[in-house]
């Protein structure tokens, strides 16, 4: 497995020698990267939500609270229950919500999703991104998360194609196999589930390279080509970060 730092100084401190590419540190920094080089699209993506004013809101497998933030800001009146697997993710999560003065409108609680089923309150909007494909039964959680939501809830459901892709001629990244519901279609589960889906919508990104792009293409890239490929692929003007993200608005 490839190692960091073989000679090519790219200046972004990890400060910590981890191996290879499956970590919580490394997901960590994709999802600040993620966060960041999306922000404007996710903001799109929530402007869109047929919904006016939320109270309260559930982020649902919050990871280090890219939708946390975003739906924070959109809706200034709403506090924010994070859900998470992951400790490391939720700490970091408070930590911003600490140095953004938020820490008053976030509420974390560490759960394993797939086990058994935390105390959510009753949310009027569940915000479920990137997150589901990873339950090992995904039916059972929708039928869940319909339970949690307050009578006439919103629930956003935001899943990713496939894995990003950097170089235009880049192979298809491949399914993770770990991850088998990724790329699903989710608005035939939604209605199995009692949702009445309401609308969706996909959106194509294409961010062209910034040093943000090349970290991020550093950590997806890692795993998949050798060191000298890498750096070679990780030179290229037309290196990018292309995706697409889809959205579904499902109404209890
Ligand atoms: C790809 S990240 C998405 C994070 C965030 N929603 C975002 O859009 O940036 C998936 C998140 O789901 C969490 N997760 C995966 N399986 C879970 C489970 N069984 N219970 C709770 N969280 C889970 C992971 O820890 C991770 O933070």
């Amino acid at each position: 497995m490839s190692e960091h730092g073989h000679g090519h100084g790219h200046g972004h401190g990890h400060g910590h020698g981890h191996r290879h590419g499956h970590d919580d540190g490394d997901q960590a920094e994709v999802l600040d990267l993620d966060a960041e080089l999306l922000a404007g699209h996710t903001a799109g993506i929530i402007d869109w939500l047929p919904i006016a004013n939320p109270r309260h809101i559930v982020d649902l497998g919050a990871g280090t609270g890219a939708g946390t933030f975003a739906l924070l800001s959109r809706f200034p009146e709403a506090h924010v229950t994070a859900v998470d697997s992951s400790v490391e993710h939720l700490q970091r999560l408070r930590a911003q919500a600490g140095e953004r003065g938020l820490a008053d409108r976030v509420h974390t609680v560490v759960a394993d999703l797939d086990s058994d089923w935390p105390d959510l309150g009753t949310p009027d909007l569940i915000w479920a991104s990137a997150s589901l494909h990873h339950m090992a039964d995904p039916g059972h959680t929708l039928a869940q998360l319909h339970k949690t939501l307050a009578p006439s809830g919103l629930l956003a459901v935001v899943e990713l194609a496939g894995m990003p892709q950097f170089l235009p001629e880049h192979a298809p990244d491949g399914h993770d196999e770990r991850i088998p519901h990724r790329g699903a279609d989710w608005g035939p589960m939604l209605t199995g589930a009692g949702f009445t889906v309401e609308g969706d919508r996909t959106i194509t990104v294409h961010i062209e390279r910034s040093e943000a792009v090349e970290r991020y293409a550093r950590i997806v890239l890692k795993r998949r080509l050798d060191p000298e490929d890498l750096e070679e692929a990780l030179r290229r003007d037309d290196l990018a970060l292309r995706t697409e993200r889809t959205v579904w608005a499902a109404r209890k």
